[in-house]
């Protein structure tokens, strides 16, 4: 199966109340991990990449040449997208350059105005193009990849005018943040959901933020029009656990050598385990 964007995956998922899960991507491990384990459990799939992931797998070329060389050699036959992760506007341009078949713009951080203008161009290139085109409206809290967001609530009124553009999907902030929850987090905004999901009628809404969202949030959310769910951090945590535990059980490494597939083998199992649990919590498993 061939990319694709994420436009036909998302109208599924919100005709059949469920939410595709982008995952994250750092390296191969992850990208096979997310792979495999989408075609084991036969749901559709977005890879997200940060800038700094992409820098750090040797730039998009590489991640589209790594990721179609695995849809073809893995016999992936799920419905799979490649999708830039809160894109500046340089890298959106690389990243359709490159053959992403599914970006993310945003301009939260831009007078309302000038995110307008800049999403209203990317509408454009992208219709033009076949790909599907996420914006964003209030920021997401905390911090990915060096991006910063505070937090705010969306503005249901801008969201609609965003909306309006033809965006493919829209991430409103509703008090999510990337990361840890602090402990006297508030929950996530249902009020600004529903209002939101007033203004923009049948359009896609995307939950970033989504390690450490409780269960029955992540259901209502879903239940409110959200058909696209980031995850970034629970992978990492993931990983990072698995490999710690493998080097403690593995100290004395004189004379065995050392073979990086065998470090990096917990840590692969670990990310398939959690994006596992992922697809079945959002409901996509079965649904490619
Ligand atoms: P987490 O790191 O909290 O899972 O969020 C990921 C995300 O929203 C990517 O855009």
């Amino acid at each position: 199966m061939k990319l694709q964007s994420a436009t036909t995956m998302l109208q599924k998922a919100i005709d059949g109340k469920y939410a595709v899960a982008q995952i994250n991507i750092n390296n191969l491990e992850w990208a096979k991990a997310a792979l495999t384990t989408a075609q084991e459990l036969n749901s559709p799939i977005i890879l997200g990449v940060t800038e700094g992931a992409g820098k750090y797998m040797a730039g998009y070329k590489t991640v589209v040449g790594m990721v179609n060389g695995m849809l073809e050699e893995l016999k992936i036959t799920v419905p799979v997208a490649i999708h830039l992760d809160h894109g500046s506007y340089d890298a959106v341009l690389q990243c359709i350059d490159a053959g992403f078949s599914s970006v993310m713009y945003d301009g939260s951080h831009e007078p309302i105005e000038q995110n307008i203008a800049n999403t209203k161009k990317f509408v454009e290139i992208c219709n033009s193009k076949g790909l599907s085109l996420e914006a964003e409206v209030g920021s997401i809290g905390g911090e990915e990849d060096g991006v910063v967001g505070s937090g705010e609530c969306a503005d249901p009124d801008e969201c609609k005018r965003i909306a309006d553009l033809g965006v493919t999907m829209l991430a409103a902030g509703i008090g999510n943040i990337h990361g840890k929850y602090p402990d006297n987090w508030q929950g996530l905004s249902f009020d600004t959901l529903r209002a939101v999901k007033e203004k923009v009628g049948n359009l896609p809404l995307v939950l970033h933020g989504g390690t450490g969202i409780p269960v029955d949030m992540i259901k209502e959310a879903i239940s409110l029009g959200v058909a696209k769910i980031n995850v970034n951090t629970e992978c990492q945590w993931a990983f990072q656990k698995a490999t710690r535990a493998y080097i403690e059980a593995e100290k004395d490494l004189s004379g065995k050598g050392f073979d990086p597939r065998k470090l990096l083998a917990p840590g692969y199992e670990a990310i398939k385990a959690a994006v596992k649990e992922k697809l079945e919590l959002f409901g996509s498993a079965g649904k490619a």
